[in-house]
């Protein structure tokens, strides 16, 4: 059984009180129950982390905090980095590597977001890998190639057992922030394939590892992508800057 998670990505949004007040507010419209229920996760920027971080310890919240990148080394002459093992010690529990905006914005290779993967599992966190084609790619019925070589090439190297407890996101590129969502078939049949090319490489433990669909998903859509068989959640770019919307989505069978 895989627990459902659904993570929101704040991406270049809200400075550090913005952030208290976001994860305060989230917190108040979710319940015990929910939690149960669902692995929620909130990734703000690097700067809002220690204040979002006391806040969910003080308060005792069930809500988990991730990050929204990291590089690979422990430490050293990299300017403007931040290490696997600096968010480990602010309590950060999962990483997001190899976003789309980082593949393409940032040059991230399938080789560097392994790297990436590989280092936070080494520093006890969980990262969600990120995958997904351009609509040139989708249009020219290249999706599953582009996907397929994203995702092997990314988790190459990571132990089977470790494989069982990262988390993939499957985010087509043309569905991000376009409010152009994949339809749930789509996005049921993408995440299935995910699965089965990790199947291809690590067997059994691709059965517990949690993947996701990512891409203008919102209170509207997100009950019918759960519905899909091999999607275990969202990553949630847009509707996760409003706790309101954010908890909707999070409650997604309510
Ligand atoms: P939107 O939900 O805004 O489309 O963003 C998706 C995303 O990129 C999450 O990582």
């Amino acid at each position: 059984m895989r627990k459902n998670l659904i993570a929101g990505n704040w991406k270049m949004n809200t400075n550090h009180l913005e952030a208290i007040q976001m994860v305060q507010k989230l917190s108040y419209r979710l319940d015990p129950a929910d939690y149960e229920r669902v692995d929620v996760v909130v990734c703000p920027p690097f700067t809002a982390l220690r204040s979002a971080q006391t806040v969910i310890e003080t308060d005792h919240l069930g809500i988990k905090l991730g990050a929204q990148n990291v590089d690979w080394h422990d430490n050293g002459a990299f300017t403007g980095e931040i290490s696997p093992l600096m968010l480990h010690k602010l309590s950060v529990s999962h990483v997001i590597v190899g976003h789309s905006e980082r593949r393409q914005l940032f040059g991230e290779t399938d080789e560097v977001v392994n790297t990436k993967a590989n280092a936070v599992i080494a520093a006890g966190m969980t990262p969600i890998v990120c995958v997904g084609e351009t609509e040139d790619e989708r249009d020219a019925g290249e999706a599953e190639a582009r996907v397929g070589t994203q995702i092997r090439a990314s988790i190459e190297g990571i132990d089977s057992e470790s494989v069982a407890s990262i988390v993939v996101a499957y985010e087509p590129i043309w569905a991000i922030g376009t409010g152009r969502t994949a339809s749930a078939d789509d996005a049921g049949a993408m995440c299935s394939f995910v699965r089965e090319q990790i199947r291809d490489s690590f067997g059994d433990a691709a059965e517990s590892t949690r993947v996701l669909y990512g891409g203008s998903v919102n209170p509207g859509n997100v009950a019918g992508l759960m519905a899909k068989q091999d999607i275990d959640g969202g990553l949630v770019g847009g509707a996760s800057l409003d706790p309101d919307t954010f908890a909707s989505v999070v409650r997604y069978w309510v």
